[in-house]
């Protein structure tokens, strides 16, 4: 059953798009397409559908017959599932695909997939032929609340992630949430810790309505869904308005928790611990690291990692990285935000509010691996 549908515009400029986020409402990508694009229903509509393999059926497929629907010219093309797809060869393969295809400068790219098609696809749009339009239907939770708002795009180098990218806004983003129906349950309850993340902070009241929300969180209510994934990209799209470049330091705030998460996603081995589980412990260590610093009340962590647990994420730094401190370090010092091996952390103060603080010695960095 289809439930209201809510739009949330993201609004920059001439490149301002709208979100239509929905339950079910994945067969209307066709027409709300020829709509954000402004085309008429007699204008020649051409589109090359970039999936995965785990996202082909139903929902791929659902899209294609959408747009079929409306009269467009259509291929649907399904990567390997996997972070491994995010490459400049995958990137190759496809921008041959559009050779193929006849793909002239009015043809549109859709993503349909999680973070990694999106990344990829929005790539390809953004470099191929100096642009094409590019829209988004993310299927994972971490797609719907972050990597689908912002325009950020690219591909992996063998040394580095996303070290190969552009910005490109897309001309709008559909998110049916029922499309999770089909996600594993790890890798929803890994989008919960962006979306907790975004309370922390930013929102407080958010993070209050989360706390009181949490069976709904469990069983993936539509209606929860839907305020969850809303909120989430209203407060993105408002970090990404002020600043769209990441130039005025304002898009930091979206990396709480990940200076520690991305030392422990390198250690454990990536895909071992999953991009938001690492955030989660992340975030609970940034805030123990708040706290050392006489910036925040450890009650407040306290609280953060009781709603972490309760929505089934860890908390706690995997027991054998416990005495990796170099290895730790040496990861924290590579982290973008760091600038002449001085560590820069985004830490809250209260909750629903952060600051970036420099100038932390590594050993009180160290101290909050653990609990008191
Ligand atoms: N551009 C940005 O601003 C931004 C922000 C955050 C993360 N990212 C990127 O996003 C990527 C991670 O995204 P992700 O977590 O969505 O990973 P993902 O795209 O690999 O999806 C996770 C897994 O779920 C499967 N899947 C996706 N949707 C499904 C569905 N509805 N049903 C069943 N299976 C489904 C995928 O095939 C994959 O196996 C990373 O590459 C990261 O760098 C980008
Ligand atoms: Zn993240």
């Amino acid at each position: 059953m289809s439930s209201p549908e809510q739009t949330v515009q993201v609004d920059l400029a001439s490149r301002s798009y709208d979100i239509s986020i929905g339950h079910g409402h994945l067969g209307t990508i066709g027409s709300l397409t020829r709509s954000w694009l402004q085309l008429a229903d007699e204008q020649p509509l051409k589109c090359l559908i970039i999936t995965d393999t785990n996202v082909m059926q139903p929902h791929a497929t659902a899209a294609k017959q959408s747009l079929d629907a409306v009269g467009a010219e259509t291929r649907v093309i399904a990567v390997n599932a996997g972070e491994g797809a995010k490459s400049l060869q995958e990137a190759s393969d496809l921008y041959d695909q559009l050779v193929d295809f006849r793909a002239d400068r009015k043809t549109i790219v859709m993503a349909v997939g999680g973070g990694v098609v999106g990344d990829l696809a929005g790539f390809v749009a953004a470099t191929y032929a100096r642009g094409l339009r590019f829209i988004q239907a993310p299927t994972t939770l971490l797609a719907m609340v972050d990597s689908s708002v912002g325009g950020k795009t690219g591909v992996n180098h063998p040394k580095g992630k996303n070290l190969i990218g552009a910005f490109h806004q897309p001309a709008g983003v559909l998110i049916d949430t029922a499309t999770m129906e089909t996600l594993p349950e790890r890798e929803y309850r890994a989008g919960l810790a962006e979306v907790i993340k975004y309370g922390v902070i930013l929102d407080v009241e958010f993070f209050d309505w989360l706390e009181q929300n949490i069976d709904g969180l469990n069983r993936r209510d539509p209606d929860v869904m839907r305020h969850v994934v809303a909120r989430s990209c209203e407060l993105k799209a408002w970090v990404v308005r002020e600043d769209e470049y990441e130039t005025k330091g304002l898009r930091a705030v979206l990396n709480y928790g990940h200076t520690y998460a991305h030392a422990f996603e390198a250690l454990s081995g990536y895909g071992q611990l999953l991009h938001g589980e690492a955030v989660s412990i992340g975030m609970i260590c940034g805030s123990r690291l708040a706290a050392r610093l006489g910036r925040i009340n450890s009650s407040d962590t306290e609280r953060q990692a009781k709603l972490l647990t309760a929505v089934g994420l860890p908390v706690e730094v995997p027991s054998a990285m416990h005495d990796q401190h170099d290895a730790i370090l040496n990861c924290m010092l590579l982290d973008k935000k760091t600038v002449a091996g001085d560590l820069k952390f985004v830490l809250p103060d209260r909750i629903g509010h952060v600051e970036t603080i420099g100038g932390i010695d590594s050993d009180t960095v160290l101290a909050c691996l653990a609990g008191d």
